[in-house]
């Protein structure tokens, strides 16, 4: 091998490819549940189960890796395990979750330009074909992006229980997931971050760039307080009611 050969960057020549990483390590002390949120029952399956499914029934994905807590073996225990890898690497944060979930892509042979699509294992009512919707508007992008929900509602900033202020709601989003970074940028972006960072999408808008933001087109609420359980158990419920049998997952 040539000096010059020496340093250059090692491109591969095969088109990138899409992993699902799902952080399922917290604890979900919000939901005031018994155990953490995404083991609950919700319409006769553990949240998570929903979650997993969808990403089982989307095409195109090179392999599905759910992170969860050390020594926690409730996905294997409850069959959940078969079609994703299960890593037991969960951090004391999402992004630290997400960050060494990271590292286990790459022994699952993901390379650098690799998309990696990280999506909360609480948001159980995802779809294939949301899913589908983010890798297609994002595959052609530079950055990367994320689905994300224009605001409806008018937006107040609030002090000592009194509204401060009220925003301009016209250019506001809410984050939701997947959200779709090339592995090594991703990577980099959130070390660079470090572990309080929300999201991916903010890792990455702290580099300097700016994530394409894509419509979910249908519920994709993140299950977080109390009332969300049967709020998501009612959209699951009148979509089997809506679906052929064939086509439900
Ligand atoms: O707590 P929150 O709802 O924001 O968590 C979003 C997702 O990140 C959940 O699926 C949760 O299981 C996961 N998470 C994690 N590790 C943590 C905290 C949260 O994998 N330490």
């Amino acid at each position: 091998m040539t000096d010059s050969a020496l340093h250059q960057p090692h491109i591969s020549s095969t088109a990138p490819r899409y992993w699902a990483l799902i952080p399922c390590a917290g604890s979900g002390a919000r939901a005031g549940a018994d155990g953490p949120k995404q083991y609950q029952a919700l319409a006769g399956r553990p949240l998570v189960a929903h979650t997993l499914a969808a990403f089982a029934a989307t095409p195109g994905l090179a392999g599905i890796l759910v992170v969860v807590a050390p020594g926690d073996t409730t996905l294997e225990a409850q069959g959940l395990a078969e079609a994703v890898h299960v890593a037991d690497c969960g951090g004391a944060s999402r992004a630290a979750s997400v960050s060494a979930g990271l590292a286990v892509l790459h022994t699952l042979g993901a390379l650098p330009q690799d998309w990696v699509l990280v999506h909360d294992a609480a948001r159980c009512l995802i779809t294939p074909a949301q899913i589908q919707r983010l890798m297609a508007a994002c595959a052609d992008d530079a950055v990367g992006g994320l689905l994300a929900q224009p605001l409806a509602d008018t937006l107040k900033v609030g002090a000592e229980g009194r509204v401060s202020a009220t925003l301009e709601r016209g250019d506001k989003w809410l984050a939701q997931t997947p959200q779709m970074f090339r592995l090594a940028p991703l990577q980099r972006a959130l070390q660079a971050s470090g572990p309080t960072v929300t999201d991916e999408a903010s890792a990455i808008e702290a580099q300097g760039q700016r994530p394409r933001l894509v419509a979910p087109e249908g519920a994709n609420f993140k299950v977080t307080y109390p009332d969300d359980f049967a709020l998501a158990e009612a959209v699951l419920k009148a979509r089997l009611a809506s679906t052929p049998a064939t086509e439900a997952v």
